[in-house]
């Protein structure tokens, strides 16, 4: 099962008190507070999420990350001490997501004003997946450029490999759910019209389920308040 937590992005101010040095090193790179903000948002969701799964402290959860080329901090994202749980964090605009599952996991969501820019798909789309666009009514093909693009990224995700791997070498074909290389199938996350979400995880479908993450925000909170008195 994959559970996927969706909010806004919350102030940094709001959500800072969870999160560890490199975390807010990382927060701080963003030059605009929107960029800021969503990063922020999707960490503390990642440790609300795993927190309220382990009953432990929002702030107690152990994010690894490290980049296999570099061993930087960026890369996917691990919890120290609990190899069965799986996490992956999105966001774009105004949405942020995170999977939290028992199964490796890879989410991606993409805002459709984003894709409609000149070599978009030599960058992203295979040869068959261009020609499949190109034919499409014009008023329908950003939003399957969007599909496309969520869904490679989810599978880069899932794989770990990130955009490492050129999108433009993973087939997966309009209106397709399953990919073959690297093997994935991909579910849909719903989502407001100008965005498209897609979780991608290996055989077989697994079920979706959709939580606020804004109350699971709310929660930890709250439950930090009464942990420290204040
Ligand atoms: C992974 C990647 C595709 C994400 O692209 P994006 O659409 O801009 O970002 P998203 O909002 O969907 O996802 C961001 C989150 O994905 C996760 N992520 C990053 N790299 C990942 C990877 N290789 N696999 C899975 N998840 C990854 C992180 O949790 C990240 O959030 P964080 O940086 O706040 O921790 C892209 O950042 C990437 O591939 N970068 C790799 C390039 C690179 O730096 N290579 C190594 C150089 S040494």
């Amino acid at each position: 099962m994959v559970t996927v937590y969706r909010c806004a992005p919350r102030p940094v101010r709001e959500v800072a008190p969870w999160l560890v040095r490199p975390e807010l090193d990382r927060v701080e790179r963003y030059r605009d507070a929107a960029g800021q903000a969503r990063s922020a948002t999707g960490r503390a969701l990642l440790r609300a999420a795993v927190a309220q799964r382990v009953d432990a402290p929002a702030r107690d959860v152990v994010v690894e990350q490290a980049c296999p080329h570099c061993g930087g901090p960026h890369g996917k994202t691990r919890i120290a001490g609990w190899s069965d749980i799986h996490v992956n964090v999105s966001y774009a605009g105004d949405v942020v997501l995170v999977a939290l599952a028992d199964v490796p996991v890879g989410i991606d969501v993409e805002r459709c004003s984003r894709v409609g820019f000149r070599g978009f798909d030599e960058v992203a789309l295979t040869e068959a997946e261009t020609a499949d666009v190109r034919a499409m009514d014009p008023e329908r093909r950003d939003r399957a450029r969007t599909d496309l693009w969520a869904q490679k990224e989810a599978v880069l995700k899932l794989t770990g490999e990130g955009l490492d791997r050129s999108p433009n070498t993973v087939h997966v074909g309009i209106g397709a759910t399953r990919v073959d290389d690297p093997r994935a199938v991909l579910t849909q996350v719903p989502m407001p019209s100008s965005y498209r979400a897609w979780v991608a995880t290996v055989d077989p479908p697994v079920e979706l389920t959709i939580l606020d993450g804004a109350a699971l925000l709310e929660a930890a909170a709250a439950s930090a308040r009464t942990a420290t008195g204040r």
